[in-house]
């Protein structure tokens, strides 16, 4: 089986990450399997954004968790890139599932805590119409994976939307992490590439989880990833990917 390659925020190499400009540029390339990032707002609106705070990726400042989306959705969010994206604002989760419905797998990294944001994830899901549509195998498309390094989060979504799959991010990637997936229905397993040895792959895909790195800086570490025999990378370049795996395996 070819290694998937998933786009990291988008084609985040070249545009902006987690914006519609980033996520169109990686559909556009080729590339319909896009990992992103959300948070909660003080109103309860699930942004796609990296940070805790908006001050990295845009023009304001704040905590996310402090700013309502009508705050959020007066940024700009790709000069912060270049000039040419000033026009970018941070995504609503909503606009993403709507604009790529029915065209794309998308990973959602839960990133914040509340307590709520996994019922309002599923409304959300369920009222744009991806629900009957996602019965297929693993990173099938259409399709919505649920990821996050909050394992409680992880538990949360796993209870309210059942029909997703799930995968726990970690940095070190420990039996410890396989034992949990496997006690929870997480069908996903996902370290940091320089910390989790082969064996540890080998385990987690006897026991019939997708497994996937994230981290890579470049194209050459991609030979880990092929060492190590996963199913999944996760990188901000993704036609370099497929170029690297085209020569290399
Ligand atoms: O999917 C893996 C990756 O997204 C985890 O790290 O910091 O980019 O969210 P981060
Ligand atoms: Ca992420």
């Amino acid at each position: 089986m070819p290694i998937e390659v998933i786009a990291h925020r988008g084609y985040s190499a070249e545009r902006p990450e987690n914006t519609i400009a980033s996520f169109d540029w990686a559909l556009d390339s080729g590339f319909n399997l896009i990992e992103l990032d959300i948070h909660q707002t003080s109103d309860g609106a699930l942004v796609v954004i990296h940070d805790e705070s908006v001050d990295r990726t845009t023009d304001g400042t704040g905590f996310i968790s402090e700013l309502t989306l009508e705050n959020i959705k007066a940024l700009d969010a790709g000069s912060w890139f270049a000039p040419h994206y000033s026009a970018q604002t941070v995504p609503t989760l909503e606009e993403i599932l709507t604009r790529y419905f029915d065209r794309a797998h998308v990973f959602i990294e839960i990133k914040s805590v509340e307590e709520d944001l996994s019922a309002s994830l599923r409304q959300l899901i369920e009222k744009n119409g991806w629900i009957p549509r996602l019965s297929g195998p693993p990173l099938c498309v259409p399709g919505i994976s649920v990821i996050s390094f909050l394992p409680e989060q992880l538990l949360l979504s796993r209870k309210a939307l059942p029909e997703l799959d799930h995968g726990l991010l970690v940095t070190r990637g420990d039996d410890e992490h396989i034992d949990f997936c496997l006690k929870n229905g997480i069908k996903g397993f996902f370290p940091y590439f320089r910390l989790v040895d082969k064996e540890t792959i080998s385990r987690a895909k006897r026991e019939q989880l997708y497994t996937g790195v994230w981290g890579m800086d470049s194209p050459e570490q991609l030979r880990i990833a092929l060492e190590l025999g996963v199913d999944g990378v996760t990188v901000n370049w993704p036609t370099e990917a497929n170029h690297f795996f085209a020569n290399n395996v």
